[in-house]
């Protein structure tokens, strides 16, 4: 299942890499069981370190749907390695109408602990029971323990009524001007141009910003952030919380506008931010991006795909879910990965592969022994 350090030699001798921390890799698309021999349940999942113990967790997936029909789970792990399954942490209910009612979606769940409130708080993407993909919603729930239970908060839009700080008087000016009825054909040239200059900024601008794949992160000093695909998938945010990490702050940029990003990951390393995320093809693979920046709020520069070598151009068959940085480790992160199967979603599988670094620092991730990407469907 997992493959270590003589793993992480062999792909670091093929790229020129700087990295003596890099880890090994965690899971190459196997089965991984937990501690009691079952397939671990955790899909689009992030990790959060507390007290000497990783924390990890994600989506609940069933044989027959990619709705919610359990919750979200949790597993725990000294070593990164052995997982005990600590149950379900976030339950979806029974009672019709309500945020998290069974057949619900709730996706991507990131969990950050707030030291002065001493909480634990969990952030996922909502879809409501039979709405598909409309409501766009993020989620909040807070716990006084890792292993939850969590206690569902509620769930919203995002900053209502407030613009980016990145955007100025004249692109503000711009964005005033456009009409949704003049571009009601998607798609075309003069359709992204909109977009870009904002046309789904202004029309969510009463109701708050659509919100659906995410992820969190909490920086050194304390202050964490919500980024997510907004305005139809098209562009991201990155949003700062309150200082309770509950709600959010009203502060929030903008990131490569109009460029479809997904399942956004975001680290720090060197003091340079790092975001990698996908495109927008629903569950099927695709090539991977990368942008990087000096502080959190910008400039985001676009890189090449961090993926090298075989079906680098699919990420291996995967899409990313989060960031790892293994702990007591400088410079060791762990890209995690989802290999979804829609068709039977309980058993998507786990990529966790190391991030190596070039000689300039900028990140690489490498697969060992891909055997097949195609069987997805
Ligand atoms: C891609 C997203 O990254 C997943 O989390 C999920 O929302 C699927 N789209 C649904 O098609």
């Amino acid at each position: 299942m997992f493959v270590g350090v003589g793993v992480t030699c062999l792909l670091t001798s093929f790229v020129s890499c700087a990295t003596p921390a890099a880890f090994g890799v965690l899971c190459n698309g196997e089965e991984w069981m937990d501690t009691q021999g079952n397939p671990i349940n955790a899909h689009g999942g992030g990790v959060l370190y507390h007290q000497g113990t990783y924390y990890w967790y994600g989506e609940h997936k069933s044989d027959f749907t990619t709705a919610a029909m359990v919750g979200i789970t949790c597993y725990a792990s000294k070593d990164l390695r052995r997982w005990e399954n600590c149950g379900v942490a976030l339950s979806v209910v029974d009672s019709v109408g309500a945020d998290l009612e069974r057949g619900c979606v709730m996706e991507r769940p990131k969990v950050i602990y707030n030291e002065t409130m001493k909480q634990f708080v969990m952030w996922f993407h909502l879809e409501l029971k039979g709405k598909g993909y409309s409501a766009a919603r993020t989620a909040v729930a807070v716990s006084d323990s890792p292993k939850g239970p969590f206690r569902y908060v509620r769930s919203m839009r995002v900053n209502p009524d407030v613009l980016p700080i990145d955007m100025s008087d004249k692109q503000w000016g711009e964005m005033m001007q456009l009409q949704p009825k003049d571009y009601k054909k998607w798609w075309t040239k003069r359709w992204y141009a909109a977009v870009e200059k904002g046309l789904f900024l202004k029309r969510d601008m009463a109701t708050g910003q659509m919100a659906r794949d995410m992820t969190l992160f909490k920086d050194d000093d304390g202050k964490a952030y919500h980024i997510y695909s907004s305005e139809e998938n098209m562009t991201l945010h990155i949003a700062e919380l309150s200082a309770d990490y509950c709600s959010h702050k009203g502060k929030y940029i903008r990131v490569a506008p109009g460029g479809m990003n997904e399942a956004p990951t975001i680290f720090k390393h060197k003091g340079t931010y790092w975001m990698i995320t996908s495109g927008c093809t629903g569950w099927d693979p695709n090539a991977a991006r990368m942008f990087s920046a000096p502080t959190i709020w910008g400039p985001w520069t676009q890189h090449e795909n961090p993926c090298v070598g075989e079906h680098s151009e699919l990420t291996f068959g995967a899409q990313g879910t989060f960031v790892l940085p293994v702990e007591g480790r400088q410079g060791a992160f762990l890209f995690m990965a989802d290999v979804w199967k829609p068709k039977c979603p309980s058993d998507s599988r786990y990529l966790w592969l190391p991030i190596t670094f070039t000689a300039e620092w900028t990140p690489v991730i490498m697969r060992p022994n891909v055997v097949s990407v195609a069987e997805n469907n």
